[in-house]
Formats: C-alpha cells, sequence, structure tokens
C-alpha cells in the first residue's frame, strides 16, 4: 500500500510541526493540513515564515524547505480527505467542560465531528489514524461511524499517539525515542494498513524505534505515558516542600536519585508546577476512565498527581504573600514568564495563570513580561478563570514589552517560566530599581543563589 496524499485534520501545535516534518523528510507524499480556524490556517501561509502560529525552535526552516511542494495549510477540509489515502485526525480533545464526565471526562465531539465528515465525503478506502490522544477503545467508536455510514468505503483506524514535547518538538519528531502505531494486526488489512505508516515514518527513524502494537495498547500508552511523566514532576514537587522544611536542596536530592539508573535523571525538576494542555487533562482522563470501571483506588492514586501539582502552585503563590508580611494588597508583583515552559509561546494550564490568579485575590497589581506570548492571550487566559471581569484584570494586569519594565518599582519578582534569557538579565539593576526589602522568588531553580544574595535579594527558591 503506497500512500501518496496525507491529510491532517487540525493544524495545532501536533498537526502543524509533525506533518511538517513529514513532509519535509517525504518529498513524494503530499501532505495537507486542514483546520477549520481560518486566522490559524492563515497565520501557517504568511509569507513570512516567522509568523506561523506556534512558535517552536526550528519549526519555521522546516516550514519553508516544505511549504508550498508538498506541504499545503487550508480550510477545505472536504477537499484534503477525499484526496487522502490516508487521514490523520489532530485535532484537540480537551477536558470536558458540561455534562457526564464535566471537568474529568475527554471532550471527544471534535473527533466524532472528523469521523462524520470523512464518512459523509470519502468515495474510496482510507486509513484513518488518530493523532490525538484519546481514552482507550476511541477506535471502536471512530469505526463504528465509518463503517455505518452505507456507502462502501473500507476503513483502517490506527492509533499513532504524539509523544512530542512543545519547546523541542522538531527534535522529538526528528529523533523519537519511538513511534507507537497501534492496529489491527489480527488482519491481513490492519496488517498492510500498520505497514503503511511504517513505511512513512522509516523515511527518517530506524526500524527498531517503531513499535507496533493493537490499538488498545497504543492508546492506553499515550494515557500511561503522560501519567508516569507528570506522577515525577509531582514526586519531585513534593520532596520540595520537605527540603524546605529539613534544610535538604531538592536540585541535590533529584540529582542523588536520579543517579540510580533504574530512576534516571529526567523530569525530576522540582517546579511552581507543571502544565500544558496534556498532563492534566489526561490524567483527569485516566481518573475518569479507571472510575467509570468501578477501579477506584487506581483513579485516586493517580489523581493524587493532580492535587500535588495544585498544591504546589498555591503554595508558590501563598509563600508570596506570607513573605511580604502577609499582605500583597496594593503592591506590585512582577511575573517573569507567562508560558507554561521555556521555548514555547504555548500557555495551556500554565503555573503563572494560577498564581497570577492567586495573587490578584490578594489584591496585588501584577506586570507580567513573557518573550513569545502575546498579551491577548494573557488576559484571555485570566478571563477564562472567570475570577473577576475582563475589565478589572485589565486594570489590575499590566503586560509590558521588556522585563525591566516588570520589574521598576515592584515589591517582589517572580520568575514562573525558565526561558533563557532570564538569567542573564541585569538583576543588578532590577535590585536598584526594586523597593526594598527586593523579594525574589524563583518558581523553576533557574537563577543562582549566591549572586543575587550579594546583590541584595532576599531569594527564595523552590526546594531549598
Ligand atoms: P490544538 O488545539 O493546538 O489544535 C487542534 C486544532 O484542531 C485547532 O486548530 C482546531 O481548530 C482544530 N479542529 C478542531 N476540530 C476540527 C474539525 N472538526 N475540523 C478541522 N479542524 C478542527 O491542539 P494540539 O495541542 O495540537 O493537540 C491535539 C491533540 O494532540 C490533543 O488530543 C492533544 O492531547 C494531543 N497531543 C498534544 C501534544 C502537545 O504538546 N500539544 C502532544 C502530544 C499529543
Ligand atoms: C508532555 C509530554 O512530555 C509529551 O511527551 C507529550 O506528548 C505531551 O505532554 P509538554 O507538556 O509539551 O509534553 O512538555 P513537558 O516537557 O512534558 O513539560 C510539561 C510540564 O512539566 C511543564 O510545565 C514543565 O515545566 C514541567 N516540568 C517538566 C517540570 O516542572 N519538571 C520537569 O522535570 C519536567
Amino acid at each position: 500500500m503506497i500512500i501518496k496524499n496525507i491529510c491532517c485534520i487540525g493544524a495545532g501545535y501536533v498537526g502543524g510541526p509533525t506533518m511538517a516534518v513529514i513532509a519535509q523528510k517525504c518529498p513524494e507524499i503530499d501532505v495537507t493540513v486542514v483546520d477549520i480556524n481560518k486566522e490559524r490556517i492563515d497565520a501557517w501561509n504568511d509569507e513570512d515564515v516567522e509568523n506561523i502560529p506556534i512558535y517552536e525552535p526550528g519549526l519555521s526552516a522546516v516550514v519553508k524547505e516544505a511549504r508550498g511542494r508538498n506541504l499545503f495549510f487550508s480550510t477545505d477540509v472536504d477537499a484534503a480527505i477525499d484526496k487522502a489515502d490516508m487521514i490523520f485526525i489532530s485535532v484537540n480533545t480537551p477536558t470536558k467542560t458540561y455534562g457526564i464526565g464535566k471537568g474529568m471526562a475527554a471532550d471527544l465531539k471534535f473527533i466524532e465531528l472528523c469521523a462524520r465528515q470523512i464518512a459523509r465525503v470519502a468515495k474510496n478506502d482510507k486509513i484513518v489514524v488518530e493523532k490525538s490522544t484519546l481514552p482507550v477503545r476511541t477506535a471502536e467508536a471512530l469505526k463504528n461511524i465509518l463503517d455505518n455510514t452505507g456507502n462502501g468505503v473500507n476503513y483502517q483506524i490506527l492509533s499513532n499517539p504524539e509523544f512530542l514535547a512543545e519547546g523541542t518538538a522538531v527534535d522529538d519528531l526528528m529523533n523519537p525515542d519511538r513511534v507507537l502505531i497501534g492496529g489491527d494486526i489480527d488482519t491481513e488489512e490492519g496488517k498492510q494498513a500498520v505497514e503503511a505508516l511504517v513505511d512513512i515514518y522509516a523515511h527518517w527513524v530506524s526500524r527498531e524505534r517503531l513499535l507496533t502494537t493493537n490499538v488498545w495498547s497504543s492508546e492506553l500508552s499515550k494515557l500511561t505515558a503522560n501519567a508516569f511523566l507528570a506522577q515525577r514532576v509531582s514526586s519531585i514537587n513534593a520532596m520540595s516542600e520537605l527540603c524546605e522544611k529539613t534544610g535538604a536542596d531538592v536540585n541535590e536530592v533529584a540529582k542523588a536519585v536520579g543517579m540510580d539508573s533504574r530512576i534516571g535523571p529526567k523530569f525530576l525538576k522540582s517546579s511552581v508546577g507543571f502544565g500544558g494542555s496534556c498532563f492534566q487533562k489526561d490524567i483527569l482522563n485516566l481518573v475518569y476512565i479507571s472510575k467509570s470501571f468501578g477501579l477506584n483506588e487506581v483513579a485516586d492514586y493517580w489523581e493524587q498527581v493532580i492535587l500535588m501539582n495544585d498544591h504546589q502552585k498555591r503554595r508558590f503563590a501563598a509563600k508570596i504573600v506570607q513573605t511580604l508580611f502577609n499582605t500583597v494588597s496594593g503592591k506590585k508583583i512582577a511575573l517573569l514568564g507567562w508560558a507554561f515552559k521555556k521555548d514555547t509561546n504555548d500557555t495551556r494550564e500554565s503555573a503563572a495563570i494560577y498564581v497570577a490568579d492567586y495573587l490578584l485575590n490578594e489584591q496585588a497589581e501584577v506586570m507580567v513580561y513573557d518573550p513569545k506570548v502575546k498579551t491577548e492571550q494573557i488576559y484571555a487566559d485570566l478571563d477564562y478563570l472567570n475570577t473577576r471581569s475582563s475589565e478589572e484584570n485589565r486594570a489590575r494586569v499590566k503586560v509590558v514589552n521588556t522585563p525591566y519594565e516588570a520589574t521598576k518599582d515592584s515589591h517582589a519578582v517572580a520568575v514562573l517560566t525558565e526561558w533563557d534569557e532570564f538569567i542573564a538579565l541585569d538583576w543588578k539593576k532590577i535590585y536598584e530599581e526594586m523597593l526594598k526589602p527586593a523579594f525574589l522568588f524563583d518558581g523553576r531553580r533557574l537563577l543562582e543563589r549566591k549572586t543575587k544574595e550579594e546583590i541584595g535579594f532576599e531569594f527564595y527558591a523552590i526546594g531549598s
């Protein structure tokens, strides 16, 4: 089975970069990425490749090479489905905000809409690939919708979850630890579909990293991987609080623990709390699935990872208030960083949002600087919480273009995203322009304590 045309529905953080890399590596395949969001598609097509809607190191170069050659961005979803031999579904699967499973289950309405659109449009056989992260056994529902249209088209459903992390997406896609492909490996047609997708990745990924499984294992492995990663962060964050009470240092503990080859050093960096569009959503989904099978202990176990993370965000904000003599009312607090991690403009579930909201509830005046996040996004994130009116958010939060504007005349500075540029700031100048005592809170263990204390800062860092 030779794939000549690929369609990807969803031009977001996963669809865009993944398809750009497939197009770059497979010049003989036409790849069309479609989305109902016209603004997003227009941005992907922007003449100036630096204006593509997603900031990822190295991405604009890949897009520049392939766009217009065999990589296309379009809002014509029907045409792309019609033409494709293989269709990736890469739409968002957020936590449900209504009805049964509200606040827990994954909202699959966008997935179902895609399936119905494919069923309506397709005239020849298709391989449909789940790229979105989905609850285990979603492929069954997809197949049901696709097979019951009665137009004689045959579908193979594959699960091919994406493991890229934002900020390193291009490198993760170019050099993946593994590519997971789940399919109906008990049938000849299923095996052929799996092989077709394996052949695509084999253009640049060695065969031993291409892992094929049954569909359910693939779907569940994605949720499991995210749960394990998030659990490590919550585990080290739990220890960070104990470190602060005991005089241990969480970085030293993480290093000592991580040198055990059975544990390993990654994902043991204590922080103000994990954010991002995936960890919380996917664990909540896992909790929901476990509960729906009556596995209450399993559900409780994973839910604790989220509870610990919420605690960490709250605890950091509370520490600021407590340190500033138990009140931040009317005080100016500068937040450095809004993105959920460095090297991305994504702010979904960023700890900064919750820290800011907490401080605003305590009547602080908040100044924000982030090198990549747009001003409207910061207000939109706060408005989404519905804690106060959008007018009030705009009156009490100022977003500025340089870190020094944020920190000038402030009572305290808090580092919330580990952007490299924050390390090299002129901290002496910042200190001189702040009110005294000048408090500096490092939520990322980014800054060196000694030099900051020598300047004169009252320095607090997570986990020490
Ligand atoms: P996103 O919100 O950035 O992009 C999804 C896009 O799908 C949006 O642009 C939206 O307009 C579009 N869309 C929704 N319904 C559509 C429809 N019916 N037709 C056409 N377009 C439609 O989301 P994302 O971050 O790219 O995540 C997509 C999926 O990948 C999610 O399931 C997520 O859990 C998973 N995932 C995300 C990451 C990550 O780092 N962001 C990593 C791995 C997996
Ligand atoms: C994650 C998974 O890593 C990726 O495999 C999956 O496909 C999508 O979800 P992402 O959310 O983009 O990727 O970034 P990640 O690097 O995992 O960071 C998630 C959050 O955890 C960030 O807020 C980050 O700052 C935080 N984190 C990560 C820590 O606080 N400490 C760590 O040691 C690692």
